[in-house]
Formats: structure tokens, sequence, C-alpha cells
């Protein structure tokens, strides 16, 4: 089905990512007026097969850090739109090794805000319900807007970090800025490090896959497409200045 869009050049950092890519083929797909450019690094969780099959005529892939502030002053211009998804996303490496988490996460995106803020750009930041921490196995609440922030590991201190400075650059700025926050996601193209590829490799192999503590704990699963669908509906329905759940159920 072919969406109407309110943006004509879309910038989406992380296209090459899991989730990044799942979002710039939903809009290439369905909005052939939109051009995307994608900023990506092509660190070790890119997979540039994920986008490798869109028109390139509605894609254009320039590879840099979200951490550059000079790259980022000649690409945002010409941008009515960012869609931030870059970020180091593994939850054990963060515990192995926090710095490029902090890097990436909050000074990637102190420097992506402040470019924003400098060409004045519709901002939309992704995050996770890791943010909120966990609750008890047998709590009958969900997480909502107004859920505390209880990050328990460097990556979601980090993205916790990183969603405060969005509302900040919102409050203090007037950044036209709004924020997600999904649960787990699945679906192709993840790398092997996640939760579901890397039980199949484990079963593949004739191994017990490894669950954390005692296993009974429950997870909220979203299919990748319908996450870059809900973000769609946020960047060009949400109010400015609000934050987003998106989860399953
Ligand atoms: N995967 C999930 O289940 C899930 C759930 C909720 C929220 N999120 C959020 O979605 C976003 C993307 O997650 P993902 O699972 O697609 O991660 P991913 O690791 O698959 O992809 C991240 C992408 O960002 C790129 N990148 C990393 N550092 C960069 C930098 N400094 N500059 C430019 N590009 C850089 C990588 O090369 C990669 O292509 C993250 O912000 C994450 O917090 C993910």
């Amino acid at each position: 089905m072919r969406i109407a869009s309110p943006y004509k050049n879309i910038l989406v950092t992380g296209g090459c990512g899991f989730c990044g890519s799942a979002f710039v083929c939903f809009v290439v797909d369905s909005a052939p007026d939109v051009h995307v450019t994608v900023l990506d690094k092509l660190a070790y969780a890119a997979d540039l097969d994920s986008i490798a099959g869109l028109s390139k005529d509605g894609v254009e892939l320039v590879v840099g850090d979200v951490c550059d502030s000079n790259l980022l002053e000649r690409l945002v211009p010409g941008h009515d739109a960012i869609v931030h998804y870059a970020a180091e996303s593994h939850n054990d490496n963060s515990i192995a090794d926090p710095a490029p988490f902090i890097a990436t996460n909050i000074e990637g995106t102190y420097t992506l805000l402040q470019a924003a803020r400098a060409f004045n750009v519709r901002f939309h930041h992704i995050s996770t319900d890791e943010v909120f921490g966990d609750l008890a196995l047998d709590d009958p609440r969900k997480f909502t807007e107004e859920s505390p922030y209880r990050p328990s590991s460097p990556y979601s201190s980090s993205k916790a970090a990183s969603d405060m400075l969005v509302r900040a650059w919102s409050r203090t700025y007037g950044l036209k800025a709004t924020i997600s926050n999904c649960c787990n996601n699945y679906g192709p193209h993840q790398h092997s490090e996640k939760f579901i590829p890397h039980s199949i490799a484990c079963i593949q192999r004739g191994e017990r896959p490894k669950l954390y503590g005692d296993g009974l704990n429950v997870r909220d699963w979203i299919h990748v497409e319908d996450h870059a669908r809900a973000v769609w509906s946020i960047l060009t329905k949400g109010a400015v200045g609000e934050t987003y759940l998106i989860g399953a159920n």
C-alpha cells in the first residue's frame, strides 16, 4: 500500500542494523516519494544485505559515525526528519566493555541532537523498554509512559541517558522530538548474538539454549516490521514532545 508522507528527505541512523533496516525497507516500499539517507558506520552488527534489494533512487548509504559533528553539519541540512536507530545494542557486550555504549548511545545522540537543533529538523529517537528495568513475574502491571526509569545494565543506562537528552533538547530548545520505547524485536536480519537467533543456532548444534535466571522470565516480543510501522505512525502522527511505548502485549 502506498502511503502519503509529510517528509521528503529522511535521515535514518543505524539503517543497516536489524531494526533500522526494517524501517528503511518499510519507508522505501510504502512511500516511494520519500528519499531516505542511511547513516551507518557499518559496525559488526550491520548487514548490508538488509537494504541491498532497495531501489538506488530511494535510498543512499553514507558510511559514517553519529559522533562525527563535522559530517553531521554537512549531512543534516536538506533533511526534514531524522530517525535515530544507531546504537550499540547488545546487553552482554555492554557488560564486557561499556565504552562504545557511552560513545555511540550517549555522545552520538548528543551530537545528533545538536545537529537537529542547528538545522531545525524533526527528530525521532528509538529507545527500548529496558530503560524501565523489570517487573516481578506475578506483577499484573505493565510499563507506561509514566513508569520510573530503572535501567540495570550499561546498555539500558546509556539508552536511558539518551532518552533524557532528547527530552531536555525538546523542552529547553524546542526541538520537535518524539521518543519511542519498544519491547524486544524478532524477525529477519537479526544479529546471531541476539536471543532468538542464538537459541536457534544452539538447538541446531544440539546444544541447550542459554536462559538467564530460572528461565521463568516473561518478555514481550514484537515483529520488527510492526515496530517499523509503529515508528512511522509516531513520526507522522505523533505529538511533538511525547514519548510512546510500543509493544505486542
Ligand atoms: N533489537 C531490539 O529488540 C530492540 C528493541 C527495542 C529498541 N531497540 C533499539 O533499536 C535501535 C537499533 O537496535 P538494533 O537491534 O537494530 O541494533 P543493531 O545492533 O542490529 O544495529 C545498530 C546499527 O547501528 C550502527 N551503528 C552503531 N554505532 C554507530 C555509530 N557510532 N554511528 C553510526 N552507526 C552506528 C551499526 O553499524 C548497526 O548497523 C537501538 O537504539 C536499540 O536500542 C532495539
